[in-house]
């Protein structure tokens, strides 16, 4: 991992803590389900490893999975406040159980604007799973099915989550401090 030397490192939540609590999210999950196939929509690129984590957590359920990619944050740690689709669904998801998976909810408006396109779709359900919940920051308002840990108000990175595109290959989740500028 190539850390500058200027930007400093805390562990927030350790890779072991994130595996046992993505394991109970896919049982909450399939007991919710009912045997009922799901369609895992991973919105790229902060949720991918999430994703591939909680997918093989799941033992007695048919999944599917799709991307979507989305931006709303610039390159740098505040966001743009617009969110832009850069990637759709390769397929329809009209009658399926959709969750949508995402690496943290913040301010909310990625997860409001992408529940409003698929909404739109008619899914037999929509629901929403997150791994990462920074409730301090919320803009709008978002009805999360699945929360994997509330965290505070600060910049994370590692397990899927960039600060401009470094970082995602950390194991743990942890808190970014930057150089004053
Ligand atoms: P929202 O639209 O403000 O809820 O932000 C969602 C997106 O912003 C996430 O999918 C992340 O890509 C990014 N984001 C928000 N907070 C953080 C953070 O602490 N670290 C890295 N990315 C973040
Ligand atoms: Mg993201």
């Amino acid at each position: 991992m190539a850390k500058r030397s200027d930007e400093h490192l805390k562990v927030l939540i350790r890779h072991s803590a994130l595996k046992g609590r993505i394991r109970e999210m896919a049982r909450q999950m399939e007991r919710e389900l009912k045997g009922e196939r799901v369609h895992l929509i991973g919105v790229l690129k902060g949720a991918c490893i999430f994703l591939s984590d909680l997918v093989r957590s799941f033992k007695s359920t048919d999944v599917s999975i799709d991307f979507m990619a989305v931006a709303s944050y610039g390159k740098g740690k505040e966001s743009s406040g617009q969110v832009r689709l850069y990637k759709d669904l390769d397929t329809s998801i009209e009658g399926l159980n959709v969750i949508l998976v995402e690496d943290i909810l913040d301010t909310g408006l990625t997860l409001n604007y992408l529940c409003r396109v698929l909404k739109q779709r008619k899914p037999k359900t929509l629901r929403i799973a997150a791994l990462l919940d920074k409730p301090e920051r919320r803009i709008q308002e978002v009805n999360a099915d699945y929360i994997g840990f509330k965290i505070p108000n600060e910049f994370v990175v590692g397990y899927g989550l960039d600060y401009a595109e470094r970082y995602r290959n950390l194991k743990d989740v942890c808190i970014l401090t930057l150089p004053p500028q």
